[in-house]
């Protein structure tokens, strides 16, 4: 697959994977990226997961028609993207390694050799001639990892932006950009805003046709969208109106009250998801509290705590800086509701959070008093 002329996407597409990194669902598989530049000098940018490594080594092969490349662009150690470098090396001993210091010290924990002849250390702004093509490096760490680099080809107007401005599933996959990539840019960047804002300032002095990312497509068009999105994530800001409702329920009656508010909102003509904390993919659920300005978390007491699942989601939207949105609070417990009061001390950190009244109290099942209780959080809710 050509980028442009002389750029060449050498990545695979995993349709074996259920869980990236362990624990997002991926039922539309999972694309590893690479791409090569043919120009007088030749450059790989990136490797791929461990299994594909043969499929991958071919499609280089093939890109290269004959050729042998003379850099191996390392962005991003993690193993989704390195785990062919030596390998590669191996294949093509005359290659060099391009990389930040931070990524040597990572190849030499993983493969347990730093390339010390055999390497280039991209420093912040270091250049890479290849002929017509000049690549700039731009350090980005915590985009994901500490070692991360981004390159951009000023020939081309190409910036290859490592994990930023992917999205789960494969560029052929066919879904909209918008909810994988924020599903994944929540879930795996999402704590680390600050820095992809130190990304995009960098970015926003570049002169950008293309971004092709290590996951997803390649985007090529409505740039400034995605840009806008990013910025929007990685600032915290909402991204639009709407109440995400998250509930766990043992048997029913507190699905019943989060239902029942759901109704109401929806009568009202606000935009509303509902998330059954034990059945749903927990990262759908977490990304969809970051995209509004609203999130109601309904929730059992249990063993004078919160229900797991409610927990385990709390734990989520809390370490990824869930923060300036507003909370509403259901609670049920047959003899001592316990479970508003512990979910507002786990989110008493959280910046410029405002937490509604009432909080619904379910004794059990819905009474005339809780029902009251869901009318005056409805209402609290469309402010
Ligand atoms: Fe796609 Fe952070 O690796």
């Amino acid at each position: 697959m050509h980028i442009t002329d002389d750029i060449r996407y050498v990545g695979v597409n995993d349709m074996a994977i259920d869980l990236f990194e362990g624990q997002y669902p991926v039922p539309q598989g999972m694309a590893y990226n690479s791409y090569v530049i043919l120009d007088e000098k030749v450059a790989v940018i990136d490797s791929v997961e461990q299994h594909y490594g043969e499929t991958w080594l071919r499609n280089v092969a093939a890109a290269l028609d004959g050729r042998t490349p003379d850099y191996l662009i390392v962005q991003h150690m993690e193993p989704d993207h390195s785990a062919n470098v030596a390998a590669f090396m191996e294949a093509y001993p005359q290659a060099v390694v391009v990389a930040s210091q931070k990524a040597f010290a990572m190849l030499k924990a993983y493969f347990g050799t730093d390339y010390a002849d055999r390497r280039i250390v991209a420093a912040e702004g270091a250049k890479l001639e290849l002929g017509k093509h000049t690549l700039t490096f731009f350090t980005a760490p915590m985009v994901h990892w500490p070692e991360v680099i981004v390159t951009y080809d000023a020939y081309a107007k190409v910036l290859f932006s490592a994990d930023a401005f992917g999205r789960f599933g494969t560029p052929e996959d066919g879904q909209p950009w918008e909810d994988e990539a924020r599903r994944y840019y929540i879930g795996i960047v999402g704590k680390y805003g600050a820095q992809v804002q130190a990304l995009l300032k960098k970015a926003a002095a570049l002169e950008i046709e293309t971004i092709c990312p290590l996951h997803g497509p390649a985007l090529t068009e409505n740039l400034p969208h995605y840009l806008s999105l990013y910025n929007t994530w990685s600032s915290y800001a909402p991204e639009e109106k709407g109440v995400a409702i998250a509930y766990s329920s043992v048997y029913g009656h507190t699905r019943e009250a989060a239902l029942l508010l759901a109704d109401k909102l929806r009568a009202d003509g606000q935009t509303v998801e509902v998330y059954d904390l034990a059945r749903c993919d927990q990262f759908a659920a977490v990304a969809a509290a970051f995209r509004y300005d609203r999130l109601v978390l309904a929730t059992t007491t249990y063993n004078a705590d919160v229900f797991p699942c409610m927990k385990t989601f709390l734990h989520a939207i809390i370490e990824r800086g869930y923060r300036g949105r507003t909370v509403g609070l259901i609670e049920n417990g047959s003899w001592a509701p316990m479970a508003a009061k512990t979910m507002r001390a786990m989110l008493q950190n959280c910046k410029e959070l405002t937490i509604l009244e009432p909080t619904v109290t379910v004794a059990s099942a819905l009474s005339d008093a809780s029902r009251a209780q869901v009318d005056a959080l409805a209402d609290a809710l469309k402010g």
